[in-house]
């Protein structure tokens, strides 16, 4: 049997559909939105793994750090057969889980909407694995997933902090499906970014080099291409801001200018007020008592919390009731 799968669980067009309905509510309305999952195409997949390599961008680092701290203990815990990942992305962390459960681990299963990421991390994770099996999944987190045939226990990872952006009513939700994807016993690991100072928040997000930035822009370099429009990067600027009510970062982009952009497939113009913003994305940070809240309240009780030596980023791992 070949080592390497892939299901493609998206309709050719659905990316196509999905994201001419997500543009047209998303920018006919005030204030004018768009939803982050269109950030990743290949180039923006790119300029993510660019980011996680940003001296300012700490939250790939502590999380590798307690990975390898608690990959035995993980592994020990769940005894998990199935390691299915949701926005696996690179899987460059997820190596640590893989060789720590390896032993009994029937196969990976990493999820993902950016097939060109996910044919890669398969790619180098297959190189100096020849026992491992993988079967990647292109599909939409946010819509549930079957897994049929895939025996337990089941493990489910959602790591790099991507719970943080789902608004709150889409993370109940969301913990609801996953929930749905495990039997009593299965379990998460969680990979949540916690509440800290504005100033190394807020440059995580804006770093000095400009990588933020440009994976910020890429969504309008994605509207242009699939959607025929006219938006000029260059046009617009990249903001983070700290809701500190809300304790999410609010990423933004703000026309530098008044302009127009048409988008002859939506049939639009949609105009800009000078300084005017649209909202691209929203990464909400945590404290243990929300995890364990909004785990509780899908099904999932926390059974354990690890954080790098820095209290900056969590690891929860939470057993499916
Ligand atoms: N887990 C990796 C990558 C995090 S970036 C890490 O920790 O470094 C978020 C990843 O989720 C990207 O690879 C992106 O393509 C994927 N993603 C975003 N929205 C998604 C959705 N709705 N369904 C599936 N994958 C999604
Ligand atoms: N899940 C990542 C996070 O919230 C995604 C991310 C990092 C991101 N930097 C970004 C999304 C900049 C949009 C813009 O940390």
């Amino acid at each position: 049997m070949s080592p390497f799968q892939l299901t493609r669980t998206l309709a050719p067009d659905a990316a196509g559909a999905d994201l001419r309905a997500d543009v047209l509510h998303g920018l006919s309305r005030s204030p004018k939105t768009l939803p982050p999952k269109w950030f990743y195409d290949a180039r923006g997949s790119e300029l993510f793994e660019e980011i996680t390599r940003l001296p300012e961008y700490y939250p790939t680092r502590a999380e590798r750090e307690i990975l390898i701290a608690r990959a035995p203990e993980i592994a020990a815990a769940t005894g998990a057969r199935t390691l299915v990942e949701l926005g696996s992305g690179s899987s460059e962390k997820t190596r640590f889980l893989i060789d720590a459960l390896l032993p009994g681990l029937d196969g990976y299963v990493p999820v993902d909407v950016s097939e060109s990421a996910l044919t890669g991390a398969a790619e180098s994770l297959l190189a100096d694995r020849p026992e491992l099996r993988v079967h990647a999944l292109v599909a939409d987190f946010t819509r549930g997933l079957a897994l049929p045939g895939m025996p337990g226990p089941r493990l489910v990872a959602f790591l790099g902090g991507t719970i943080g952006n789902l608004l709150p009513a889409e993370r109940r939700t969301f913990l609801r499906s996953v929930r749905a994807m495990l039997t009593p016993g299965d379990a998460l690991l969680l990979g949540t970014d916690l509440v800290k100072d504005e100033e190394t928040l807020v440059a995580a997000y804006d770093d000095a080099a400009g990588v933020t930035a440009a994976f910020n822009k890429n969504v309008l370099s994605v509207i242009d291409r699939e959607l025929g429009a006219d938006a000029d990067p260059g046009d617009f600027d990249h903001v983070a801001v700290w809701d500190r009510d809300r304790e999410w970062i609010e990423m933004r982009l703000r026309a530098r200018h008044a302009l127009t952009v048409k988008i002859p497939e939506l049939d639009l113009v949609v105009p800009f007020a000078a300084g005017e913003e649209v909202r691209t994305e929203v990464s909400a940070k945590f404290r243990q008592a929300g995890v364990r809240d909004e785990l509780a309240e899908a099904g999932l009780d926390l059974s354990r919390w690890w954080t790098d030596d820095e209290g900056r980023f969590a690891l929860s791992l939470a057993t499916a009731r």
